[in-house]
């Protein structure tokens, strides 16, 4: 497993605004459907081979982690290949879970193939306290008995049996730890209230791959019946729908003009939609997006939910855009506590924001100006990267190791694109 993602933890992104994004750049696959497909790998001792597998630190991340428990991960450029003909040590140690929400996703599949794991508590994080009860409720519905010591989550089941289980609210990483779980269940899952991310359902197309049998993904009941093995399979990674929401939101909010290829228009409708009133001309073709814009751009209210309405993953890419639109915009955030971190940095570039409770009212004004600013997450800072392409003078954004998570060769695109951006020291 060798991969390199450049990023120093002192390295900041210099921005020199001002210009209009021009030109046509591909989409990578999407970081939310390979994490969770990475850990179907550990449902089989045979070999999964991905392809359009971003290279990402999150990525990154998530293969260390399986690496470290015995899966072999052989990146041959072009695919990602994971064999888990043993899994030695079914736990995943808080140093890479406080880094990586996303961690989680090894619990379910551990339970269904070594029948334990050991998987520390994510702790909060910049965007809220997130917690992991409905994961664990749905495990324990099919049998799993799990202790919480040490900070660690202590999971044990013989065979997990199939369970109808009501989620409490729609979780995306709480329905794909349970679909995992479920395949080698015995007998029948009824998972309701689902994620209908469709991140959900290039999971469950990869797992189908695999053997498992499973109905109703991309819906609000999931069924799944339990098979006694899964094989090897060849599975091509989605688009990512967000990286193609934030160049969108970079092109219009610019003046630009671009053209994303190897997309997934058909799964951005909420996002298209806002990107048209706010007055941009958005054409598209079954893998390709255009986006120009003429004059300026009309402020837009938005509400964050699950799927498919407007992604919380695009709040903050929008409230650059609106920053500098014309009009005042409510955004309203509903599914995460804490996620206005950016709010103070667009301000220090001198955004016109005020929160109230959930609700950002943004007052779009003339021009921002550059300044130094830091990234708190990493939608945060793809919102400063925007909010920077379009000050006047220079930004530099502070903490880039949050938009190498899940933005790859971000430079490369946007240099791509016509922008001034370099990786500073
Ligand atoms: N929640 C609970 N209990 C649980 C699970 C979730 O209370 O057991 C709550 C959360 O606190 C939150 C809400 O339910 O308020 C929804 O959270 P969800 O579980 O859906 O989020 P997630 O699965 O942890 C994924 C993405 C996020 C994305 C959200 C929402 C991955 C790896 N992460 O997180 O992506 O924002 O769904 O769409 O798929 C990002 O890419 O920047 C990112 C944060």
């Amino acid at each position: 497993m060798a991969f390199c993602i450049r990023s120093g933890a002192l390295d900041k992104l210099k921005i020199r605004g001002g210009r209009r994004l021009e030109g046509e750049i591909r989409v990578s696959g999407a970081k939310n459907a390979t994490l969770p497909i990475l850990c179907a790998a550990l449902l089989t001792e045979r070999a999964l081979t991905l392809s359009n597998v971003p290279r990402l630190m999150d990525v990154r991340t998530m293969s260390r982690l399986l690496a470290q428990m015995g899966v072999e991960v052989s990146d041959n450029s072009e695919t990602l290949e994971l064999r888990a003909a043993n899994v030695g040590n079914p736990e995943a140690p808080y140093e890479l879970v406080k880094t990586m929400r996303a961690s989680v996703l090894v619990l379910g599949p551990l339970l269904a193939r070594c029948g334990r794991a050991r998987v520390s508590l994510p702790g909060g994080c910049a965007i809220g306290s997130r917690p992991v009860d409905q994961h664990l409720k749905g495990l324990q519905a099919m049998g799993a008995t799990i202790e919480v010591e040490h900070g660690y989550m202590e999971a044990r089941a013989q065979r997990l049996r199939g369970a109808r289980i009501v989620m409490d609210m729609v979780t995306v990483t709480g329905t794909e730890n349970l679909m995992l779980a479920a395949t080698l269940a015995e007998g029948t899952t009824l998972i309701e209230n689902a994620a209908r991310e469709p991140e959900v359902v290039d999971l469950a197309r990869c797992l189908v791959a695999m053997g498992a049998k499973i109905e109703g993904a991309g819906g609000d009941v999931i069924r799944i019946d339990g098979v006694r093995s899964l094989g090897g399979a060849e599975h091509r990674v989605m688009p990512d729908r967000i990286e193609t929401g934030t160049y969108l939101a970079a092109a219009a909010a610019t003046g630009g003009d671009i053209r994303l290829v190897g997309a997934r228009p058909d799964l951005l409708d909420a996002v298209l939609e806002k990107l048209r009133e706010t007055g941009a001309h958005v054409e598209t073709g079954e893998d390709w997006i255009a986006l120009r814009t003429n004059g300026a751009l009309n402020a837009v209210s938005v509400r964050t939910a699950p799927y498919p309405a407007f992604p919380t993953d695009m709040q903050a890419q929008f409230m650059a855009l609106n920053s500098i639109a014309r009009g005042t915009a409510l955004m309203t955030e509903t599914i995460f506590e804490n996620r206005f971190m950016h709010v103070q940095e667009l301000k220090r570039l001198g955004a016109e924001i005020e929160v109230e409770g959930n609700t950002a009212v943004v007052k779009g004004v003339p021009h921002l100006d550059g300044a130094t600013v830091m990234a708190t997450d990493l939608r945060a800072s793809a919102s400063l990267v925007i909010a920077g392409l379009v000050a006047q003078g220079e930004t530099l954004v502070d903490r880039i190791y949050h938009l190498d998570r899940g933005y790859e060769t971000l430079e490369a695109k946007l240099g791509a694109l016509g922008a001034r951006i370099e990786r500073v020291h």
